[in-house]
Parts: structure tokens; C-alpha cells; sequence
């Protein structure tokens, strides 16, 4: 099952050679996923060779091959894990019963709905990012920016498959529209908030696939616990990837802490901007910005749609085996919720109703992890400023805390409380204008680091940090 056929036109362990047309129906829209590169991928690198790590089979040691690509010459494929032979569903209503091979009808909306949803944060993210490789901090950086964005691609490439092969031609439909909408765009925006925010230099960069790529991390475990099985093992799968963008975000974040004391320690009154780099309480900004933007992405506290996702065996728990009971109909979870005034008041949810509350605090405490380590690194530094995660009620825009306000600590504050103070919380016009003129100019030569930001402690698949990672063809 897992031999990848690398001569096809669109490489594929899913046997696509024996079904013509589904192979015809994806070949037709493979140029329109070109076209939608072209224009909307990395601006200014299409013709460069990057070192990139191409998925060439789905086995452990064979999805990872590296070498120089030109980015519209990566060979996007569909890939499956391999089958688990009697697979049956772990979770809800129907748990024990066999796994779908195809999708029952009574499910199809859901499924096609939970489908697209994930597929259009994928091509979303390469539009964000698009213009960063202008600016980049370094060869190394610039690298790791394209392995992204071409994985995304891929992963559009995945959602795309299920909705050509299971979804007839309102899947058709649905994958055109996932080439049609825009990042920002108001006519045409993506289907999420955060995948319309802007991304407009490297510190929103590492904060998004740090705080964002990991929402994507919880969602794909979630829908990897699916009792529709082809859904379950293209996000299995995708899963691998992802943990690349993760630790992209997380080392870039790392180093920009590093340099940043380096340069406190060289000023008197220890102030980093004045020295050219990101000052503490700016890193802090952004993190409230991206974790809080990335937290609605979980979508309502209280969901009958959750509730049915779950009941139903599409969308489980992140590792659903981790959990003792798999009906989840007896327990609740408590909640505060916006009462009168500024008060916050009990409420117990149906557990099955708080489903999408439960994976926001497993993304919860996957996040503080990184934090903590981000701590280390001021703490060895000498520095007695902490990073600290906002509250989850602070600065939403979906769920029930949305339209109500609360600072950091998640404490209600009033509308002229927020408006007075959310510049001491969340970046300002000036915040972003400054970090932007840090990066103004892109460092292509090997080895050299921008100011702001240390070189990594590695480089990429044990080639040094000054190797070539990107051949510039301009
Ligand atoms: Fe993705
Ligand atoms: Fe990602």
C-alpha cells in the first residue's frame, strides 16, 4: 500500500492509475493549483533551488528525501498511512463498529464541511507568508520558510483528494473555492480568523506556526481518530509534517529570545531596541496575539456541533485511546461563563457539548511546554522577565467570551478599560512598524544571521548552518 509510484504525474500511494477518473478529475486540477502558486506562493523564488525534503513514501525512514527543488517543480502528492486491517471506531454512538471506506450519506454535509474547513487553512497560510522570503533573517530561515509553505501545499493537495474521490462533484466544487479564496481578502476571505490576519514580518511568523501550526497539530488529531477512515489516515499522515512547522516556530521564537538578552546585556539600561533587536515586552505582544487568535480556532466553548461531530464518529479527541471512557455522556465540564455586568459565572456543559473546549486545553498545556522553554533560555540568560500565556478568555472573537473583555489574566475589564489598556497587551501600529524596520533588507548569504535573531543550534539534516540552502537563480 505504501509504495509511492514517483513517475505518475501526481505521485500517490492511493492507487490513483486504477481509477482513470479520479486521476482525470485531479489531473485537471493540478494546473489550476499551479496557477494559484504561481500567483499567490512565495513572491520572488520561484526559479531558486531549496534544499527541501520531499515526502516520497510514507514509511519512517522513507517520506523524509532531501534535495534542491525548484518550488513549482515539488512533487505534491497524496499520501495515506497504510490501512489498519479492521479498524473500527473508537469513540461516540457507533463505537466498536467497523470504519467507513466511504462516506454515509447522513453524514456527508459534516464530513464535507469538517473537510473544507481544515483544507482552506492550508493554501491560507502560504498567502499569509508570502511576501517574508523578502526579508528573511537568513539563508537557513528562508529554507525553512519554502518547506512550509510547500508542505501546506500538500496538504491542501490531501484535503483535495478526499473531497475529488468521495464527494463527487460538490467536492469539485468545494476544492475550486479552495483555490478561489483569499488570506484578507474582504470579498473573498479565507474561512477562518487567524488565516486572515496578517503575517507581515518574521516574529508573526515564528508566533503563527508556533501558536497556529499547533491548533492545526490538535485538529488533525482530532479528525485522525475518525471513524471516516480515509480522513483518518491522510491527517495521520499529515501529522508528520507538521511537526516540522512547529519546531520552525519554536526555535525561531528561541533564537530571537537568545539574541535579545545578548543585546540587553551589552546596553546600560538593558534596552534591546536601542540596540537593534525585539525587546521582551514586544515578544510578549505577540504572543498574546497569536495564541489568542489561534484559541478560536477551536471554535465555541459550548458546540452542539461538537456534540454531534462526536456522537456521530467524525471527530474525536486528540488521543482518544489516552482517554478512559469513549462515550463521554456521563461527565461535564465547568465553565465560566459571561454572566451579568462584569461577572463570571459557573455553568456545567455536557461534556460532549465542551468537546471543543477539551481540545483547546490539551492545545493549552501543548503550548505552555514551548513557553517553559522559552523561559529557560531567559532564565539562563539572567533575565527575570517570564513569557506567560494569556488568559483563554483574552482577546477572543469567537465562543462565549467574545464581545465581552478581559485582560491578560482573564479578568473582566470594561469596554473603556480595554480601549485604554489593549495597547499595553496586544502589538500597536507601532509595535508592528518597529519590528517591520528590523527587517528590511534579506540576508541570502550562507551563514549570516539578521541582527536581531541567533543562528540556530543546528542546521537542516546535518548539513552546517552556513550551507547553501537556497540557491538564488536571480
Ligand atoms: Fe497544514
Ligand atoms: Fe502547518
Amino acid at each position: 500500500m505504501s509504495a509511492v509510484i514517483n513517475s505518475e504525474k501526481i505521485p500517490n500511494n492511493v492507487d490513483l492509475a486504477s481509477d482513470r477518473k479520479l486521476g482525470r478529475a485531479l489531473e485537471a486540477w493540478q494546473p489550476r493549483f499551479l496557477d494559484w502558486w504561481r500567483e499567490m506562493g512565495p513572491e520572488g523564488f520561484q526559479e531558486d533551488l531549496v534544499y527541501l525534503r520531499t515526502a516520497v513514501s510514507v514509511d519512517t525512514d522513507g517520506w523524509a528525501h532531501f534535495d534542491y527543488t525548484k518550488m513549482p517543480d515539488y512533487r505534491w502528492g497524496i499520501f495515506l498511512t497504510d490501512r489498519v486491517s479492521d479498524r473500527r471506531i473508537g469513540f461516540g454512538d457507533l463505537m466498536g463498529e467497523p470504519v467507513w471506506q466511504t462516506v454515509p450519506g447522513e453524514h456527508r454535509n459534516a464530513l464535507r464541511r469538517l473537510i473544507v474547513t481544515q483544507g482552506d487553512t492550508e493554501p491560507a497560510s502560504v498567502e499569509q507568508q508570502r511576501r517574508l522570503g523578502l526579508v528573511c533573517p537568513s539563508a537557513y530561515d528562508l529554507r525553512n520558510l519554502f518547506q512550509v509553505n510547500v508542505e501546506e501545499g500538500r496538504h491542501l493537495w490531501a484535503m483535495v483528494y478526499l473531497l475529488h474521490a468521495h464527494f463527487g462533484k460538490d467536492g469539485r466544487e468545494e476544492a475550486e473555492g479552495l483555490l478561489e479564496r483569499r488570506s484578507g481578502n474582504s470579498d473573498k476571505p479565507r474561512i477562518l480568523g487567524a488565516f486572515n490576519e496578517p503575517c507581515n514580518h518574521w516574529l508573526s511568523f515564528y508566533m503563527f506556526t508556533y501558536f497556529t501550526d499547533r491548533d492545526g497539530k490538535y485538529q488533525l488529531l482530532a479528525l485522525s481518530e475518525s471513524g471516516f477512515d480515509p480522513l483518518a489516515r491522510t491527517t495521520k499522515f499529515m501529522l508528520t509534517e507538521e511537526a516540522h512547522h512547529m519546531f520552525v516556530g519554536e526555535t525561531g521564537v528561541g533564537r530571537i529570545l537568545e539574541r535579545t538578552c545578548e543585546l540587553m546585556r551589552k546596553n546600560p539600561s538593558e534596552d534591546a531596541r536601542a540596540e537593534g533587536g525585539i525587546d521582551l515586552p514586544t515578544i510578549q505582544k505577540y504572543v498574546n496575539l497569536w495564541y489568542s487568535v489561534s484559541l478560536d480556532l477551536f471554535g465555541g466553548e459550548i458546540s452542539s456541533n461538537a456534540a454531534s461531530y462526536f456522537a456521530a464518529g467524525l471527530k474525536g479527541r486528540a488521543h482518544e485511546d489516552r482517554y478512559p471512557d469513549h462515550m463521554a455522556l456521563e461527565q461535564s465540564l465547568t465553565l465560566d461563563v459571561p454572566g451579568q455586568g462584569l461577572e463570571l459565572v459557573k455553568q456545567d456543559v455536557a461534556l460532549r457539548n465542551a468537546m471543543n473546549e477539551v481540545l483547546r486545553g490539551e492545545y493549552v498545556e501543548d503550548s505552555q511546554r514551548g513557553l517553559d522553554r522559552w523561559n529557560k533560555i531567559l532564565e539562563k540568560a539572567g533575565q527575570s522577565f517570564r513569557l506567560r500565556l494569556p488568559s483563554t478568555r483574552f482577546h477572543r472573537a469567537g465562543g462565549i467570551y467574545a464581545g465581552h473583555h478581559f485582560d491578560p489574566e482573564g479578568r473582566p475589564v470594561t469596554r473603556e478599560e480595554w480601549e485604554r489598556r489593549s495597547g499595553e497587551w496586544l502589538p500597536t501600529e507601532a509595535d508592528e512598524a518597529f519590528v517591520r524596520s528590523l527587517m528590511q533588507t534579506p540576508i541570502y548569504e550562507p551563514g549570516k544571521m539578521a541582527h536581531w535573531i541567533a543562528p540556530p543550534a543546528k542546521g537542516i539534516k546535518g548539513m552546517p548552518i552556513d550551507f547553501e540552502y537556497v540557491k538564488r537563480q536571480a
